[in-house]
């Protein structure tokens, strides 16, 4: 009889991959974003000491960049034969669409396994793009800076409160996003 497996590590942050959870799932390299973040507080404080600051629109299009929450697109059919990169995909197929992975392709942006709180380069892929492309972005960009903003001035102390490689991600294909954030408000 053969040993059980070690716990695999995700590739791209450290964290326990859970055995339902399919491997192409963790995109690109670097860290979580929020451990990201914690390491660099100094530049997220500065980045959302105003709600409506341009530092910290520019943070959380970031962190939407870096993490997008809708990693996975709603599915989508071919009308017509497409060629992407060599392969003919036939009209009338399925076809998922990955946003996670376009928002850190290296063709379209520099350094993309990085988290640049500064970075300024728009076009990011996280509220989908076209017809389809989401109603609720304004709202959205406006809801996570007044709360990013709000909580990291209130508790500039703030911290997380368990190993990084320990954060409790959700294990599902569509949706990115932590089951919870444990975080020390004092140092
Ligand atoms: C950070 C927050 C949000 C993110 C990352 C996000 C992301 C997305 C993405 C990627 C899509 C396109 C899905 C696709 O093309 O298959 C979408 C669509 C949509 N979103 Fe959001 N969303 C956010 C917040 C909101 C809010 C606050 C609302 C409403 C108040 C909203 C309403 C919608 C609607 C109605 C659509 C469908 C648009 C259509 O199919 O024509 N979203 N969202």
């Amino acid at each position: 009889m053969t040993a059980a497996p070690a716990p695999a590590r995700c590739s791209t942050c450290s964290r326990r991959r859970r055995s339902r959870e399919p491997r192409r799932k963790s995109r690109g390299g670097g860290r979580n974003s929020i451990c990201r973040a914690s390491a660099s507080t100094g530049a997220v404080r500065a980045s959302s000491r105003s709600a409506t600051d341009g530092r910290a629109r520019l943070a959380v299009d970031e962190f939407l960049r870096y993490e997008a929450p809708v990693c996975m697109a709603t599915v989508r059919f071919t009308d017509q034969p497409v060629d992407i990169g060599g392969v003919e995909i036939p009209a009338g197929e399925l076809v998922m669409l990955s946003l996670g992975a376009a928002n850190r392709d290296p063709r379209r942006f520099s350094d993309p396994d990085r988290l640049l709180l500064r970075r300024n380069d728009p076009g990011h892929l996280a509220f989908g793009h076209g017809i389809h492309r989401c109603l609720g972005a304004f709202l959205g960009r406006m809801e996570a800076q007044i709360a990013l903003g709000g909580v990291i001035s209130r508790f500039p102390q703030m911290a997380l409160a368990v190993d990084q490689a320990d954060l409790p991600w959700r294990n599902t294909t569509m949706l990115r996003g932590l089951e919870s954030l444990p975080v020390t408000l004092r140092g």
